[in-house]
């Protein structure tokens, strides 16, 4: 039996700075406590970049390189890279620009891709649909983010949550029909009001006054995104499941974004999965945003089979939200 073109991850790979900041580190910084952070959050510890002048493309590059070396692929070979992130090094030149030079992808279009916490999905749809017209051959998908530039460390209920790093995967052509099989994307731009950051964008550019408001920095009303987060994921990797005849038992792995254990729990538990099937590694890194979902996928590669079923859910700001389901591709 022929198949179709479809985009295949053939290989994947992510980058997490040394530093460690744990939570007692972040007891002495706020007023919180390992025993809060771990029951609400499920997270231990966080790592963050640190040095002058590194921004997300640092991590994103390191991400690639190890990418390409472990593929066996030469950078020119490279069609395109999308960068899904919140926190670019720059408001332009893109952070996929940055890392294509830093590379020598230089053969490759680049740009980046803004939906937040569901940047990785957004963007693995977008270069996957590329491979499927037959336009590319490969194409590098990045999640990668510095949450630590964003983050109020003076703000208890956010800075707690967040880290910074990076995972990218390489995107090419495959005929057995593994790869990505279907996407479900979503967006609801109403709610802006929950989960944004308010200053330093067009409508509300950073002035003398605002400098060193708040308003530069991540805010989230934490209770009102846990309801639509908790929900809206597990609806949507309901509907994948439903739309594709899967049940429980057909699904090897859940692939979640990484924002709170509960959120994750609460999918997989109407998923109808256990425990072992959920990829976790919050309690490691937080929330790193554009990073979590493809850190996962570096994290797990050894343990996923060639035709395995995995499904991808994410949730975040915007509202953006969504899953995908793929077929692995390879045996490690
Ligand atoms: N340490 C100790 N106490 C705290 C802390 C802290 N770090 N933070 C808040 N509290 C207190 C609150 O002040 C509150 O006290 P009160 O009852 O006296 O008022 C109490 O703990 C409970 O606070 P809640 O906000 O109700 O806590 P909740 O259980 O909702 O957990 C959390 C907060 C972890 C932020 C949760 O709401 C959450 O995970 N929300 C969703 C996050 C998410 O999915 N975001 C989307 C992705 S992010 C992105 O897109 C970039």
């Amino acid at each position: 039996m022929t198949h179709k073109i479809t985009a295949a991850i053939t290989a994947v790979h992510g980058y997490v700075p040394d530093y460690i900041l744990t939570n007692q580190e972040l007891e002495k910084m706020v007023d919180t406590s390992d025993q809060w952070i771990t029951e609400r959050t499920g997270i231990k510890e966080r790592r963050i970049l640190k040095g002058e002048n590194k921004g997300t493309s640092f991590m994103a590059a390191e991400a690639v390189k190890g990418l390409l070396e472990k593929s066996g692929t030469n950078p020119l070979e490279i069609d395109a890279i999308i960068c899904a992130t919140v926190t670019p090094d720059m408001l332009f030149p893109c952070t996929a620009n940055l890392v294509a030079d830093m590379v020598g992808a230089k053969n490759a279009m680049s740009f980046d891709m803004l939906a937040a916490c569901s940047g990785f999905i957004y963007a693995l749809e977008t270069g996957a649909s590329y491979i499927q017209l037959g336009r590319y051959k490969k194409v590098v998908v990045i999640g990668a983010d510095k949450m630590s530039s964003i983050v109020n460390y003076k703000d208890r209920t956010s800075c707690i949550l967040f880290g910074d790093g990076a995972g990218a995967v390489l995107l090419e052509p495959n005929t057995e029909g593994l790869g990505v099989i279907d996407a479900i994307l979503k967006s609801d731009g109403s709610g802006k009001d929950l989960l944004y950051i308010k200053a330093g964008g067009s409508a509300c550019p950073i002035t003398e006054e605002n400098v060193n408001s708040p308003d530069r920095y991540f805010f989230q009303d934490g209770k009102a995104v846990f309801k639509y987060a908790v929900t809206r994921m597990a609806d949507v990797a309901e509907e994948m499941m439903k739309r594709h005849h899967l049940v429980g038992e057909d699904i090897a792995y859940l692939v979640p974004h990484q924002a709170n254990k509960r959120i994750i729990d609460a999918t997989a538990e109407r998923m109808g999965i256990g425990p072992e099937k959920v990829t976790m590694n919050i309690e490691r890194y937080g929330n790193t945003t554009g990073a979590t979902i493809p850190l996962c996928l570096w994290d797990y590669e050894k343990k996923f089979k060639k035709g395995d079923n995995l499904i991808l859910a994410a949730f975040g700001g915007g509202f953006t939200w969504g899953a995908v389901y793929l077929k692995w591709a390879y045996n490690s």
